[in-house]
């Protein structure tokens, strides 16, 4: 059995106080909810501060990047050293950071060879552009992202895929829940014949891209998709409370 994941993915939003006070009004609501691992991922800067705050709830912390070496001169990063002191998952591979930092299927590896070694739980994100999607290449894009990602990797130890098709992401524009079930059942087929039958059914495989309190009960009806990985909802709290509580629901009788 597969416990269903909703994860809020923060962004560049929130300074330290506006954290604080997000937090504030997800804390209780949160935590009457069971059946679902909640995670929050806030910027960097309110990790240590959130941490805090969610110190005896249910409530789980993730960050939203990682850098691959363990210390020394990089101005500016932040390692999976830091980050396993803080936090137990951390996104890796988000579409806007190999959109717009560049980052490759190579360094996407890096990242997540580091993390499972610190023992954080990668949250790896995956999926196609749109003018892939539209030219029906989304399998030959999900497979190679697997297969550069997960390469030289045995053990998956944690690791949660997220399947975020980038043309469904900040526009408003969701798959529908059939489509993000097919893509996802793929993605566990590749998963299976790289590490077995027995890690694909327990591994948990998320969608992200515009998921709302309105829409979300769609996705969750689906057999293969284990949670949602949510943007701009995540910051709305009666939103993001919403889209957990119905989940929790959900998955509870399917
Ligand atoms: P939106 O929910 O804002 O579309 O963002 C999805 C996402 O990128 C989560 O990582």
């Amino acid at each position: 059995m597969r416990v269903p994941m909703i994860a809020g993915n923060w962004k560049m939003n929130t300074t330290v106080s506006e954290a604080i006070e997000l937090v504030n009004e997800l804390r209780r609501g949160l935590d009457e909810i069971d059946n679902v691992d909640k995670v929050i991922c806030p910027p960097f800067v309110s990790l240590a501060t959130v941490r805090e705050l969610i110190r005896g709830s249910s409530i789980k912390l993730g960050a939203q990047n990682i850098y691959f070496e363990a210390k020394g001169a990089y101005t500016g990063e932040i390692s999976p050293l830091m980050l396993a002191d803080l936090c137990e998952f951390v996104i890796i591979g988000h579409s806007e950071r190999r959109q717009y930092f560049n980052e490759t299927g190579e360094m996407i590896n890096k990242k997540v060879q580091a993390a499972l070694r610190a023992g954080l739980k990668p949250i790896l994100c995956i999926g196609e552009r749109l003018e892939e999607n539209e030219a029906g290449r989304t399998e030959e894009v999900i497979t190679e992202q697997l297969r550069s990602s997960l390469a030289g990797i045995e053990h998956l130890s944690g690791l949660v895929i997220a399947y975020e098709p980038v043309w469904a992401i900040g526009t408003g524009r969701a798959a529908t829940g059939k489509q993000a079930n097919k893509t996802i059942s793929f993605i566990r087929r590749i998963i299976s014949q790289k590490y077995g039958k027995e890690i694909a059914q327990d591994l948990r495989i998320l969608y992200g891209g515009s998921v709302t309190a309105d829409n979300a009960a769609e996705f969750m009806r689906q057999l293969e998709i284990d949670g949602a990985l949510v943007g701009g909802a995540s910051l709305k709290a009666n939103e993001f409370l919403s889209i957990v509580k119905q989940t929790s629901e959900i998955k509870q009788v399917t």
